[in-house]
C-alpha cells in the first residue's frame, strides 16, 4: 500500500532495478551513433526495419527493454522528474534551470485557456463522437485561437495565408462600393523583416504553437470528457500542475498529492516513444511544410486505432469480458487457437518486458488495492498477463504500455472512452520535439512502393467491356 510520495519512488527504483538484472546485450549500434547517409537497412512490410530519419529526442531498445528520452533513462525521470521538466527535455533538448522552467510552467498554465476552441467545439455533437475524433477536432480548432490574437504580445495576429483551411477567419475587407462583402484572407508574408523564429510561429511551427499543444490538449480532452457525460467543460485551474489540473478538469475534483504523482509518472511514461506509428505520421505531415496542429491531428488519428495506441481501452474491455482470474485460461486458449492478438501484448520493437509496464503495473496493483471494483480487475490482469507470457513469451511477447494503463486511469478517475486522448495528450510532448526537430533539416518523405500489379494492359472500350471474350 502506498502511502507516501517517496514510496512512489521507491516503487520506481525497484522496477528499474528488476529491469537492469534482466538486461542481456547492449545498445543497437545500427541504431544508435552518429549516421552516414545513405544508410543501407533491411526492410520489412509497414517499414519494418526502416531507418526514416535521425534523432536526439529519444531511443527505444526493444532487446534490452530500455526507453532513453534526450540520453536519461525514463526510470530516472520518473524517479526525480516531473511531466512539466520531461516535456521540456523532450522540446528543448536540455532539463530546464529553475528561472527556465517557472517560465515554462507560466507559458502552459497560460495556454491552458481555450475559450474561442471550446465554444466552437461545443457546437459539434462531441456525446455522439470517438472522443478521439473529438480531440483531433478540437486541436483543429485550436490553431485559430492564435489566428486571432496573441495573449502573450497582446497583438492582433493576422489570419494565416491557408487559403481554403476551415479554420482561419475570412477578415472582412471594408466594403468598397461592391455589390457584395470581398472576402480575403490577410497574408501573414506580407509582413516585412520579421525574424525566422517570428515567420515559424506565424506559420505555426515554432515553440509557441508546442506549448499551445502540450497545454491545450488536456484542456480538450477534458473537455470531451465531461461533454460526453452531458457536463459542461470546467476551466482549467491555474494553481495545479499539468497533472493535476489534467485529472481536476476530468473529475471535478483535486487529486491527491499522490494521485497527482501517479498521473505525472503515466504522462511521462508516454511522453515520447521514438518513431512509432504516430510521431511517424505527426512527421511525414510535417515534411509537407504543413502546420503543427495538421500535424499533431495526423498523430492522434493513427494513435486511435487499436494495434496502437487504442489497445488500453480493449484490455480493460477484455478484462470485463473475461471476468475473473479462474476463466483466464480457457479465454486464452480460445484467443490463440483463432490468432487473435491479445491486447495489451506485443510490440514492435520490445521483445522483452515493456519497461513502461515494470513501473504501470505496480501503480495499478497499489490503485486496485484501494479500489474494491479494480481488484478483481487487477487480479484477472495478472493471472492473464501470466498466461499470455508462459504461451507467448518465447516468442518476445510480453506486456506493453498498454497492458496496465487503462487499470491506472480507471482509477484515477478518468473514463473509458479518455484512456487513448491520455495518451495523446502525453505524446504531444513527443510529437512536438519530434517535428521541431525533424524541421531542422526538413526532407519530405516520399518512400516507395514495389508495384506488382499488370503492365502493357491495352484500353479497352466501354462498349467492349464485360463481353465475354470470343475463344
Ligand atoms: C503501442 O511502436 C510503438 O512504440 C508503439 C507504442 C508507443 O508508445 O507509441 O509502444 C504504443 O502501440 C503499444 C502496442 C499496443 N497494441 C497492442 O497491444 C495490440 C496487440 N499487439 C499486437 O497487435 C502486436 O503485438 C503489435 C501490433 C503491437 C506489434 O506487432 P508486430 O511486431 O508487427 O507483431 P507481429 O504481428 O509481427 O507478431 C509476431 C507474431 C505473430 O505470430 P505469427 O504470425 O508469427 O505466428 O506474434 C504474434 C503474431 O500473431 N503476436 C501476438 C500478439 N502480438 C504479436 N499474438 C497474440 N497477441 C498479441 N498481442
Amino acid at each position: 500500500m502506498i502511502r507516501s510520495l517517496k514510496q512512489i519512488t521507491q516503487l520506481i527504483l525497484k522496477a528499474k532495478q528488476a529491469a537492469y538484472s534482466q538486461m542481456k546485450g547492449s545498445l543497437e549500434p545500427a541504431f544508435t551513433g552518429p549516421v552516414k547517409w545513405p544508410v543501407k537497412c533491411t526492410v520489412g512490410p509497414g517499414l519494418e526495419g526502416a531507418i526514416a530519419c535521425e534523432s536526439t529526442v529519444g531511443y527505444v531498445n526493444g532487446s534490452l527493454g530500455a526507453l532513453i528520452y534526450r540520453g536519461y533513462d525514463v526510470f530516472d525521470l520518473c524517479a526525480y522528474s516531473n511531466f512539466e521538466e520531461v516535456s521540456y527535455l523532450l522540446i528543448h533538448g536540455a532539463l530546464p534551470t529553475r528561472k527556465e522552467l517557472e517560465e515554462y510552467k507560466q507559458r502552459l498554465v497560460q495556454y491552458r485557456y481555450l475559450p474561442a476552441t471550446l465554444r466552437q467545439l461545443m457546437s459539434f455533437p462531441v456525446e455522439q463522437m470517438n472522443a478521439m475524433a473529438a480531440l483531433r477536432m478540437g486541436v483543429t480548432l485550436m490553431r485559430q485561437e492564435f489566428s486571432l490574437w496573441d495573449k502573450e504580445t497582446g497583438r492582433r495576429v493576422t489570419g494565416q495565408a491557408i487559403g481554403t483551411d476551415e479554420d482561419s477567419i475570412p477578415m472582412e475587407t471594408m466594403p468598397r462600393g461592391e455589390p457584395h462583402a470581398v472576402y480575403e484572407f490577410e497574408n501573414a508574408y506580407t509582413h516585412k523583416g520579421w525574424t525566422a523564429a517570428e515567420t515559424a510561429e506565424e506559420r505555426a511551427t515554432g515553440l509557441r504553437t508546442c506549448y499551445h499543444l502540450l497545454a491545450g490538449t488536456p484542456t480538450l480532452a477534458a473537455a470531451v470528457a465531461r461533454l460526453r457525460r452531458n457536463q459542461m467543460p470546467l476551466d482549467p485551474d491555474p494553481t495545479l500542475s499539468h497533472a493535476a489540473n489534467y485529472l481536476y478538469m476530468i473529475t471535478g475534483r483535486r487529486p491527491t498529492p499522490i494521485e497527482e504523482r501517479i498521473m505525472d509518472v503515466a504522462l511521462i511514461l508516454h511522453a515520447d516513444h521514438g518513431m512509432n506509428a504516430s510521431a511517424f505520421a505527426t512527421v511525414v505531415v510535417a515534411s509537407t511544410l504543413s502546420d503543427m496542429y495538421s500535424s499533431i491531428g495526423s498523430g492522434i488519428a493513427a494513435l486511435n486505432g487499436p494495434l496502437h495506441g487504442g489497445a488500453n481501452e480493449q484490455v480493460v474491455r477484455t478484462l470485463l469480458q473475461i471476468g475473473r482470474p479462474s476463466n483466464v485460461k480457457a479465454w486464452a486458449a480460445n484467443a490463440l487457437a483463432h490468432k487473435h492478438k491479445i491486447m495489451g501484448f506485443g510490440h514492435r520493437v520490445y521483445k522483452t518486458y515493456d519497461p513502461r509496464a515494470r513501473v504501470l503495473g505496480p501503480l495499478a496493483k497499489h490503485l486496485a488495492g484501494e479500489k474494491r471494483e479494480l481488484r478483481d480487475l487487477f487480479e484477472t490482469a495478472i493471472a492473464l498477463e501470466a498466461e499470455v507470457t508462459a504461451k507467448l513469451g518465447a516468442k518476445g511477447i510480453y506486456p506493453n504500455v498498454d497492458f496496465y494503463s487503462g487499470l491506472v486511469y480507471a482509477a484515477l478517475g478518468i473514463p473509458l472512452e479518455l484512456f487513448t486522448p491520455t495518451f495523446a495528450v502525453a505524446r504531444v510532448a513527443g510529437w512536438t520535439a519530434r517535428v521541431l526537430e525533424y524541421l531542422q533539416n526538413n526532407r519530405l518523405f516520399r518512400p516507395r512502393a514495389i508495384y506488382t500489379g499488370p503492365l502493357n494492359l491495352k484500353f479497352v472500350p466501354l462498349a467492349k467491356r464485360g463481353q465475354k471474350k470470343r475463344t
